[in-house]
């Protein structure tokens, strides 16, 4: 070999190798530096956003509770509610719940007339909410909200439809489109809406009374549905693999190490991670926060607000001998929220460093977000985002909205909507943080999806064209998809996100892609229903668009 063979043989090696570390370094744009930015999008939208749920027409149904006297917005054409039931007014003239637009940044009053305070819902594959439960009059009710594109959908009631109260109860959307509600105040059992053919009551789960404490710590369970069919529940220290069909407890996992509660009133928070369709099935549960077991009753008896928790725990919950892998947090955190981001980081947000849930039982708020990345080295995982402007404690709540923003409202409401003589008064203001990924410095890499196959097939490939300023490579595409969640007391029901398969990337002309790539495998794995899918390049997440699961017609 000459000595020029032997250059251009050094120059290819050298190539090959520079592609190969390019391709890995630009998986991931650097985020470095960049905290995020917040956007107050409205002082007041006259109620607390105490729980949230996003519909695929970019409308997030918002409300709190009809017994706790006016709100600050009037419901439309002089309607008034007149219940007799009601704790707080008999004749309440104003709305307790709203559907905010995000395109517009807009909202209207929408009437609910029986209580809705402290419950839980889910989405039917065909798009309509579903809500269940609440307090006194509402908690054996069932509510469905059904979304319209013009100004005429409410709040539709269905007579008493609970076999048991739920308060404080949480839900999950099953494969075969039924929702399992499950546990509340009192409540050791489970039950399914709509009941089937032979009208099933509840079924008893013991695992929800062993977990009971005298200030419960067992509330709001996190439940989440697995590739399996089964599902996992986490209750205070504790998880179980339930069989629901079969109502067998299949087993249950090692305790999350520490023996400190999770659940409220010590609200701590969870995540399903990713599912990723392109790697053997991993199903891993992340449970970060809470407060110590007394933290309730110092709150609550002695106004002492104990130190919250900063430690996160995550285990992979299809494995038998699935192991809890524990981190620290930068900070304590109570009463925050955990969402899955279009990238696949989790955003953690809102909360306290000290006290519990439950009325003025924390201070120090926790204003800074923090993101954490589930798939880097462990000690480069969480980054400290810029702080918000305002105390985001009880009742509080935060969504993931279609455009990548995270959508964050409601703290402390405090009897008769009242504003003054408290440290932390109510808060009526809707505000919006934008994670790094939607900053501009990285907009040249931002994928936009020109059209897509809106209906997706289980098993089947689809494909969508897109276009993006700068195009890195092919191997930095990946397709996800997140249900909306509905989000309160800190925990996100039926949140999840999957990472489709079989990618494939081609040009299509200068600047415009075309991908195609396998929608779910199964319904364990993507219950049937809407879905936003986002297009990921290097890092960078297309704005979603939404998606519906179902089986071939
Ligand atoms: C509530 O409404 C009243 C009357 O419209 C207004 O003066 C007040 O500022 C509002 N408070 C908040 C927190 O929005
Ligand atoms: C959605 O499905 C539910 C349950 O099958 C049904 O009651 C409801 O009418 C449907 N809504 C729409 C808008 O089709
Ligand atoms: C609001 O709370 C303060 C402090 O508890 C109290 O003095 C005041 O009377 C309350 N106002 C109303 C309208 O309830």
């Amino acid at each position: 070999m000459d000595r020029e063979n032997i250059i251009y043989l050094f120059l290819l090696v050298l190539t090959f190798f520079t592609l190969q570390t390019s391709t890995a370094s630009q998986m991931f744009v650097s985020h470095r530096h960049l905290v995020g930015e917040w956007r107050l999008l409205h002082e007041s939208i006259g109620i607390t956003a105490m729980h949230m749920q996003l519909l695929h027409n970019n409308k997030v149904v918002i409300f709190d509770r009809t017994d706790f006297g006016h709100s600050n917005l009037s419901l439309p054409r002089g309607r008034c509610r007149y219940n007799s039931h009601d704790l707080a007014l008999q004749k309440d003239c104003s709305a307790h719940s709203v559907l905010y637009d995000i395109v517009s940044n807009t909202f209207r009053p929408l009437m609910v007339q029986t209580d809705t305070w402290c419950s839980s819902g889910a989405v039917l594959p065909n798009g309509t909410l579903v809500q269940t439960g609440g307090f006194n009059d509402g908690d054996h009710i069932v509510r469905s909200l059904a979304p319209c594109t013009d100004e005429n959908c409410d709040w539709f009631e269905l007579p008493r439809t609970l076999v048991q109260r739920r308060w404080y109860s949480t839900d999950h959307i099953l494969p075969d489109a039924r929702i399992i509600v499950i546990g509340g105040r009192k409540q050791y059992n489970y039950e399914f809406y709509p009941k089937n053919s032979r009208g099933d009551s509840a079924f008893s789960l013991q695992f929800l009374k062993s977990t009971l404490e005298r200030y419960e710590n067992n509330l709001y369970p996190f439940v989440f549905l697995l590739p399996d069919g089964n599902l996992v529940i986490f209750a205070n220290t504790r998880a179980i693999i339930l069989n629901y069909k079969e109502n067998q407890v299949v087993r249950e996992l090692p305790s999350i190490p520490g023996d400190e509660p999770r659940n409220y009133p010590s609200t701590g928070s969870a995540v399903l991670l990713p599912l990723d369709e392109n790697r053997p099935m991993e199903a891993e549960i992340m449970v970060c926060g809470g407060a110590p077991r007394r933290a309730y009753r110092y709150a609550d008896k002695y106004k002492m607000y104990m130190k919250a928790l900063s430690s996160c725990g995550r285990i992979n919950v299809i494995d038998d001998h699935g192991i809890w892998e524990m981190e620290t947090m930068p900070t304590r955190r109570v009463m925050s929220d955990m969402l899955i981001l279009p990238d696949g980081d989790i955003i953690i947000i809102n909360g306290a460093s000290r006290g519990t849930a439950g009325w003025n039982n924390a201070i120090s708020p926790v204003t800074t977000p923090v993101i954490y990345r589930p798939n880097v080295r462990r000690d480069n995982r969480f980054s400290i985002m810029k702080a918000a402007s305002r105390p985001r404690l009880y009742h509080s709540s935060a969504i993931l909205m279609t455009d990548g923003r995270v959508l964050v409202g409601g703290s402390n409401p405090q009897e008769y909507y009242n504003f003054t003589g408290v440290e932390f008064p109510t808060d009526l203001s809707l505000e919006a943080f934008s994670p790094p990924y939607l900053a501009r410095k990285h907009s040249h890499l931002k994928p936009t999806v020109l059209s897509i196959d809106e209906i997706l097939t289980y098993k089947s490939s689809f494909s969508a064209t897109f276009t993006v300023p700068t195009f890195l490579r092919i191997g930095t595409v990946s397709i996800r998809i997140i249900a909306p969640s509905f989000t309160t007391h800190s925990f996100s029901m039926n949140q999840r996100m999957v990472v489709l398969k079989g990618v494939v990337v081609v040009a299509i002309s200068d600047n415009s892609y075309k991908f195609t790539a396998f929608a779910p495998s199964t319904k364990e794995i993507a219950p049937p229903g809407y879905y936003m899918l986002f297009v990921v390049h290097a890092g960078i997440p297309s704005s979603g668009v939404w998606v519906k699961i179902q089986d071939s017609t």
